[in-house]
């Protein structure tokens, strides 16, 4: 019964809204936005992105974010619905529980067709999300509290987009953004043909794409922009919960929008900071250097006297917290300028096409009379030696052709690669075969979603991985040339959406594959994969212009209920003898002057049992004049950190450490912090409990 009036309303909604339009005269599209919690388990559960299974949550400093935006025309007729998330990237499995959800809300009003759904590419989200083997082993397997928290999170926001559907306009603005992204692998980027990169100032894209959502009074609704760094300005030593640069820039948008502080209510206006080709763009600005010796580390490997993991990028901050403000704080100056422009208005069509593919059977021509073909996926030695971002261990460099032969008996215990694999990724090393081994399940996609949405002048292109620099530039002129050569207006522009639906790790150009830094040791497919992926976005754009079909292809396993889950659960929570859960351990001070830090321990519980969806760990509140309390942070909030710490492991018995980093024109007034949690007894009965700090003033000196 529900079902049927959830469907009722999905029809009947867009009728009115077009009714409106009329009354309004002026807008030309009907735009949605929402925006939902995503935070996976704050402890013990490994990091995604470094691959260092010594990086395990311990806290939250930011909470993580779904932000949904749904398009239509409008008469509300054709839709697409393009979701940030502030993950690391999306994964099969979480899409296809994404549409499954959506399937029985609004039947076929949201299919795996029109839902675009990209990641930021935080490395300080909680791993384990993933329906493929390989991006599950440093945490030990599936993660159930991780993939749940995703999956809900996103079919949340899409849920309040689709509830505040209104007639909108949409304005478009580019501009370039400095100081903030380097290639981290140049001398690949070097080897891309000197007459392609004399067309471009910068080894990175430096522009910015800001796209401003107005309502039909002129009213923000929100924004979404992109702009291609990698967000790792938090690094492989931080185990708080972090959106990193992005997610701070969004953090600031949202908060200057609605000039509010505290919880995230629905329909608060709703800013997106998404990602783009990354693939080689680094926000450790200050570069690569020696941790040693200070020195600059050897350019084509990225080593220090042979050694990989000396070699680390970073910047531009004194710490990883400052670096992470500071490239945070200049994509959010950049994007509130270009929005504060007037900007191109979109009009025209709204339009999707998407197809599976598998990846690794396209055959590419390379010319008149000949074709070459992907390859099974595969990773290359240069993989294991990770980025200046965050170094793999194990004395692997990148930038180099020959393998090692005790590494190769290592490699050959799990899956000797044939000689047809050989033959097909070189000159890549191959380290691991995963295309070759199937037990207990796949490691790596074979089919892939590609997908192209258009609105107005407007491309949105969502590759499964992450385009390098002329990657992205390559599929972007393609796109716009093809688009534009079918009778799309000439001023159409396009932007890369990456890291969208799938994973498939990284895509070089068939040049920079050449150089086997760690993004060509990544290309999965092979050195041809850049031509496979433009030949089918290629595709797409010529059936959004001719408005013709295109074929689905094949449908992409569900592994979900294969996973091996490996991690074990919270056996128990205590309290230390005479306390109880919730007691103050270390208290806060009496008074403060505003800019001071405040910290507050609470006898605490592992916070894997209770996610806090929703809501949060903390609040620090203000005391009002009528004697009230209202809360002006929360766990979500850039100036307060949770953190969390066993202190026995034997009887279960942990801390939680509160900090809040006051701004320095807080208020005059009194002030208290509070922790909110729940602990799991022997028996396995959960209980919420919570603590309250001492009232503390904050005084001028
Ligand atoms: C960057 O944006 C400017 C202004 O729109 C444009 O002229 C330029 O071509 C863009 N550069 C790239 C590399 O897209
Ligand atoms: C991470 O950043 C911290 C500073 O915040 C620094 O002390 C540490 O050396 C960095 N570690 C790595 C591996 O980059
Ligand atoms: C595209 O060009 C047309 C005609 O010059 C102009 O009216 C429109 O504002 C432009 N739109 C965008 C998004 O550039
Ligand atoms: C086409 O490419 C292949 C492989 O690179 C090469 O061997 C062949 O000579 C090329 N043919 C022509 C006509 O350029
Ligand atoms: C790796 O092999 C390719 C193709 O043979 C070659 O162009 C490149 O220079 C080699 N790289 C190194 C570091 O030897
Ligand atoms: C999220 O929290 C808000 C505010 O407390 C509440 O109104 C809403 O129902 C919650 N949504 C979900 C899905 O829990």
């Amino acid at each position: 019964m529900a079902r049927l009036e959830m469907n009722r309303a999905a029809r009947i909604v867009p009728v009115l809204l077009s009714c409106l339009v009329y009354a309004a005269g002026q807008t030309e599209y009907l735009i949605g936005t929402g925006k939902f919690d995503i935070t996976g388990p704050a402890a013990e559960v490994n990091l995604m992105g470094y691959a260092n299974p010594a990086q395990t949550a311990n806290g939250i400093h930011t909470r993580q974010y779904s932000r949904a935006f749904i398009f239509a025309d409008k008469k509300g007729e054709n839709r697409f619905v393009f979701v940030s998330t502030d993950s690391c990237m999306l994964s099969q499995g979480v899409k296809l529980q994404v549409i499954k959800e959506l399937k029985a809300l609004y039947k076929d009003l949201y299919t795996e067709r029109n839902v675009g759904i990209s990641g930021i590419h935080t490395h300080s989200g909680p791993a384990g999300f993933h329906q493929y083997l390989l991006y599950d082993i440093t945490s030990f397997g599936f993660v159930k509290k991780s993939y749940e928290a995703l999956w809900f999170g996103i079919v949340e926001s899409i849920k309040q987009a689709h509830n505040s559907i209104r007639p909108a306009n949409l304005y478009l603005s580019e501009g370039e953004l400095l100081d903030s992204n380097i290639n981290r692998s140049p001398s690949a980027y070097l080897n891309n043909p000197a007459e392609e990169r004399q067309r471009y100032k910068y080894d990175v894209d430096k522009n910015m794409t800001v796209l401003r959502i107005e309502d039909a009074q002129g009213r923000p609704l929100g924004m979404i922009n992109w702009f291609a760094v990698h967000c790792t300005s938090m690094n492989n030593t931080n185990g708080l919960i972090s959106s990193d640069n992005k997610g701070y820039a969004s953090q600031l948008f949202e908060r200057h929008m609605t000039a509010q502080g505290g919880l995230s209510k629905p329909g608060d206006y709703v800013a997106a900071f998404a990602q783009s080709n990354l693939g080689d763009v680094s926000p450790n600005t200050k570069g690569p250097h020696c941790i040693d010796s200070g020195l600059p580390c050897d350019i084509l490997t990225s080593t220090c006297h042979g050694k990989n993991e000396l070699c680390i990028a970073s910047g531009p901050g004194k710490d990883m917290f400052e670096s992470t403000k500071m490239i945070g704080t200049n994509q959010f100056n950049k994007a509130l300028e270009l929005f504060s422009g007037a900007g191109k208005k979109l009009s025209g069509p709204v339009a999707f096409k998407h197809t599976y593919v598998d990846m690794t059977n396209v055959e590419v021509p390379v010319n008149a009379t000949t074709k070459v073909k992907t390859c099974k996926p595969a990773m290359g030695y240069s993989f294991a030696a990770g980025t200046t971002d965050g170094p793999g261990a194990f004395n692997f460099k990148q930038g180099s052709n020959s393998s090692n032969p005790l590494w190769n008996i290592i490699r050959d215990l799990i899956k000797a690669p044939s000689q047809e694999q050989i033959d097909c990724h070189a000159p890549k090393p191959i380290l691991l075969d995963t295309g070759e081994i199937t037990k207990p399940y796949l490691w790596q996609p074979q089919i892939v979603d590609i997908q192209l949405f258009r609105v107005g002048q407007l491309a949105i292109i969502l590759p499964p991985a992450e385009f390098t620099t002329m990657s992205g530039r390559r599929t972007r002129d393609t796109v716009t040339e093809t688009l534009v050569a079918n009778g799309l207006p000439s001023n159409t522009t396009s932007v890369i959406a990456g890291l969208s639906n799938d994973y498939a790790d990284y895509v070089t150009t068939f040049e920079e594959y050449q150089i086997q830094r760690y993004e060509g040791g990544s290309t999965i497919y092979g050195p041809y994969s850049l031509k496979a992926y433009i030949q089918t976005f290629k595709a797409l754009a010529e059936a959004i212009a001719k408005g013709s079909m295109v074929p689905p292809g094949p449908n992409p396993p569900n592994l979900v209920p294969d996973q091996w889950e490996l991690l074990p659960p919270v056996l128990y929570d205590t309290a230390p003898f005479g306390k109880n859960f919730g007691d103050v351990k270390v208290d806060a001070l009496p008074s403060y002057t505003p800019g001071s830090v405040v910290e507050v321990t609470f006898i605490s519980a592992n916070p894997r049992t209770d996610l806090r969806t929703n809501n949060t760990y903390l609040t620090v509140e203000q005391q009002q004049t009528d004697g009230t309390w209202t809360t002006i942070f929360t766990d979500a909030d850039w100036e307060t950190r949770y953190q969390w710490k066993l202190t026995s492991l034997v009887f279960g018995e942990s801390d939680a450490i509160i900090r809040w980093d006051m701004p320095s024109d807080q208020a005059v007034g009194t002030y208290r912090i509070s922790h909110f949690c729940s602990s799991k007894s022997i028996t396995q009965s959960v209980k919420p409990f919570h603590g309250t700090s001492r009232e503390f003033l904050v005084k001028k000196k």
